[in-house]
C-alpha cells in the first residue's frame, strides 16, 4: 500500500490546493487533462492519435499504483479540479525496485503558481519516508526549461543526455536524465 496523508496548501490567490494520493474516480479528469496537454503540441512522447489511455486503464493503473510498495500516484485538486498529476512508477525487479521515474502535468490554466513544486516536492517527501525508494528520476526534452528549472530548484541533478532522442516539429531533442536520491547511498 503506498499513499500519503491528504495536505492543504494556501496558493498565492489565497485558494486552498489540496495534495492527496489519486482515487480511481480522478481517472476521468486525469484524462481530460493528458488529452490537453498532448493537444498543446511539444510537452509530451505521444501524440494526439499516439495517446491510447482510457478512463478504464487509469483507474486500474491508479489502484495498481497504490497497491504497490514503491510507486505513488498524486493529484494536486483546487476545489473540485484536478489541476494536476504526478506519476512515479518503480522498476519491478529487486535490483532495481528502489529506483523508478516519474512524470507531471498540470493543466495549462494553472501553471506557474506553484503546483508543480508541491506534486514533486511532495513525492520526494513521500520518497524520504518510503522503505523501499532510494532514488527518483526522471526523462525531460531539453526543450523544456521550466520543468527543468523546477526540478534543479527541488534538488534533482543532471546524470546525462540521449542525443537527438526525439524528433519534435521536425527538430530533433534531447532527452535530459536527472535524478535525485532520497537516501543516502
Ligand atoms: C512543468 C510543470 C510541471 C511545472 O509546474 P508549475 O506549477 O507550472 O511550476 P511552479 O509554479 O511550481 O514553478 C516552480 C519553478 O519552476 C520554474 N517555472 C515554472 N513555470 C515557469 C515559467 N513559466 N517560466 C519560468 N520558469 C518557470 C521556476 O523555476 C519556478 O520557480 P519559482 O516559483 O521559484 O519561480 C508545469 O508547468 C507543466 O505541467 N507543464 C506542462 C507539462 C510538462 O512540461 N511536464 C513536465 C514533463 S517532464
Amino acid at each position: 500500500m503506498s499513499t500519503i496523508l491528504s495536505k492543504e496548501f494556501k496558493m498565492r490567490t489565497g485558494r486552498i490546493l489540496i495534495l492527496r494520493s489519486a482515487q480511481a474516480k480522478d481517472a476521468s479528469q486525469i484524462i481530460k487533462l493528458m488529452k490537453s496537454v498532448i493537444a498543446e503540441g511539444p510537452l509530451t512522447l505521444a501524440e494526439p492519435d499516439e495517446y491510447s489511455a482510457t478512463v478504464s486503464s487509469e483507474s486500474k493503473k491508479i489502484l495498481r499504483f497504490k497497491s504497490a510498495p514503491g510507486k505513488i500516484y498524486l493529484v494536486a485538486e483546487v476545489g473540485n479540479d484536478i489541476a494536476g498529476f504526478l506519476s512515479f512508477d518503480n522498476w519491478d525487479t529487486r535490483r532495481t525496485a528502489h529506483t523508478g521515474l516519474f512524470s507531471v502535468f498540470l493543466k495549462k490554466q494553472w501553471r506557474g503558481m506553484g503546483i508543480g513544486r508541491i506534486l514533486v516536492q511532495g513525492m520526494i517527501d513521500w520518497g524520504k519516508a518510503n522503505p523501499l525508494n532510494r532514488k527518483i528520476s526522471l526523462y525531460v526534452f531539453s526543450t523544456n526549461k521550466n520543468a527543468i528549472a523546477l526540478y534543479k530548484k527541488l534538488g534533482f541533478k543532471i546524470e546525462g543526455k540521449f542525443l537527438n532522442d526525439m524528433i519534435i516539429n521536425g527538430k530533433y531533442v534531447h532527452s535530459v536524465a536527472m535524478c535525485i536520491f532520497t537516501k543516502k547511498p
